[in-house]
C-alpha cells in the first residue's frame, strides 16, 4: 500500500493488517497511544482544503506519535487564494521534502490527482474527498466496531441518514462488506439514499424503525447541508421527526447495540442529545481510536512498520 485513497478494493487481509497494526499502538487500557520512532526524520504535510476538527487534529497527533515532523498548511492564508493551482502547491511543498501528504478536498478525486503527480517516494492519504471517500474514517469505524463487537461475521449494521452525500457511508460500506459483516443496511429518506446501493450488497430502508430493528451497530450521519441545495434540503424538525435517533427508537435495536457517528454531530437533527450522551454511544471512542488508526495508515504507506 503506497497511498491510501479509498477502502474500495482493499482486501480483507490489508484491512485486517491495518486494524492489527493500529491495535499495536494502543496500550492495554485502550486509550493511551505510545510514541514510537517509526517516522523520525519524515515530514507529514496536512493539507485541509475543507474544514475539519477531528481528522486534521488526529492526523497531527498521529504523526507526532510516530515522531514525524508535521506541517499544517493554513489553506485560507496560503497562496491558493492567489490562484496557485493544487498541483503547483504540491510541487512547492514537495520541494520542501514532503514525505506524506494528508489531503482533504471538496472535489472528489483530488487526492487521486495528487497521488498520480507526486514522486514515487511520496505518499498520499485521503482525509476525505467530496462525497467520494473518507478511508481513515472507515477504518477507524471498523476498529471501533471490532473493539466492541470482536467479530464482523454475525453483525447487522445500519448506516442512517444522508447517505447520498456521505463519503463516510461509502467507505464504511466497502470495509464492512469486505470484512464480512452479516448484513449492511442503509436507512434514509428516498431523496438522500442513492439508487445504486442495492448493487453494493446493502439492504435499503426508508423507515428508521424498520431499518434499525435488531441491529448490533448503528452509524448515524449528519445532513451534509453544504453539499445540498433546493429540494433536497429537509427542515431540521421534519428530519428529526422521521429519521432522528431517540432513546425510544434505539430500543428497537439489540439491547447491546452501539451507536456511532463520525461527527460533527447536529444534536436534535439526526440524533437526540440523550442518545449522544447515553451509555450506548461510542462516538468519542471513535475519535480516540482514530489516532492509532492514522498512525497505522501512515506507517504502512511509508513502509516503516513496527
Ligand atoms: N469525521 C470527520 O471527518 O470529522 P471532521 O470533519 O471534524 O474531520
Amino acid at each position: 500500500l503506497i497511498h491510501l485513497l479509498s477502502t474500495e478494493g482493499l482486501s480483507k487481509d490489508i484491512l485486517t493488517h491495518i486494524l492489527d497494526t493500529a491495535s499495536n499502538f494502543v496500550s492495554v487500557n485502550d486509550r493511551e497511544v505510545k510514541k514510537v520512532p517509526l517516522l523520525r526524520g519524515k515530514s507529514v504535510f496536512n493539507l485541509f482544503f475543507e474544514n475539519s476538527t477531528r481528522t486534521r487534529t488526529t492526523f497531527e497527533i498521529a504523526a507526532k506519535r510516530l515522531s514525524a515532523d508535521v506541517f499544517n498548511l493554513d489553506i485560507a492564508r496560503s497562496s491558493a487564494s492567489k490562484g496557485e493551482t493544487l498541483l503547483d502547491t504540491i510541487d512547492n511543498l514537495s520541494a520542501m521534502a514532503a514525505d506524506i501528504f494528508v489531503v482533504r478536498h471538496s472535489e472528489s478525486g483530488a487526492p487521486y490527482l495528487i497521488a498520480q503527480h507526486v514522486a514515487p517516494h511520496v505518499h498520499v492519504v485521503n482525509a476525505g474527498d467530496g462525497r467520494h471517500a473518507h478511508p481513515t474514517q472507515g477504518l477507524l469505524d471498523m476498529y471501533t466496531i471490532r473493539h466492541y463487537k470482536k467479530d464482523f461475521s454475525n453483525l447487522r449494521v445500519a448506516i442512517v441518514g444522508d447517505v447520498l452525500h456521505s463519503r463516510v457511508a461509502r467507505s464504511d460500506i466497502h470495509a464492512l462488506t469486505t470484512l464480512g459483516a452479516a448484513e449492511v443496511r442503509v436507512v434514509g429518506p428516498r431523496t438522500l439514499v442513492p439508487a445504486d446501493l442495492a448493487s453494493m450488497g446493502v439492504r435499503v430502508f426508508h423507515n428508521l424503525e424498520e431499518g434499525i430493528k435488531d441491529c448490533d451497530v448503528i452509524i448515524m450521519l449528519r445532513l451534509q447541508n453544504e453539499r445540498m441545495s433546493g429540494a433536497l434540503l429537509p427542515s431540521s424538525q421534519e428530519y428529526f421527526k422521521s429519521f432522528g435517533l431517540t432513546e425510544k427508537r434505539l430500543q428497537l435495536a439489540k439491547p447491546d447495540a452501539i451507536v456511532m457517528h463520525p461527527g460533527p454531530i447536529n444534536r436534535g437533527v439526526e440524533i437526540d442529545s440523550a442518545v449522544v450522551d447515553g451509555p450506548q454511544a461510542v462516538i468519542l471512542s471513535q475519535v480516540t481510536f482514530g489516532i492509532a488508526v492514522r498512525m497505522a495508515v501512515m506507517s504502512i504507506v511509508a513502509g516503516n512498520e513496527a
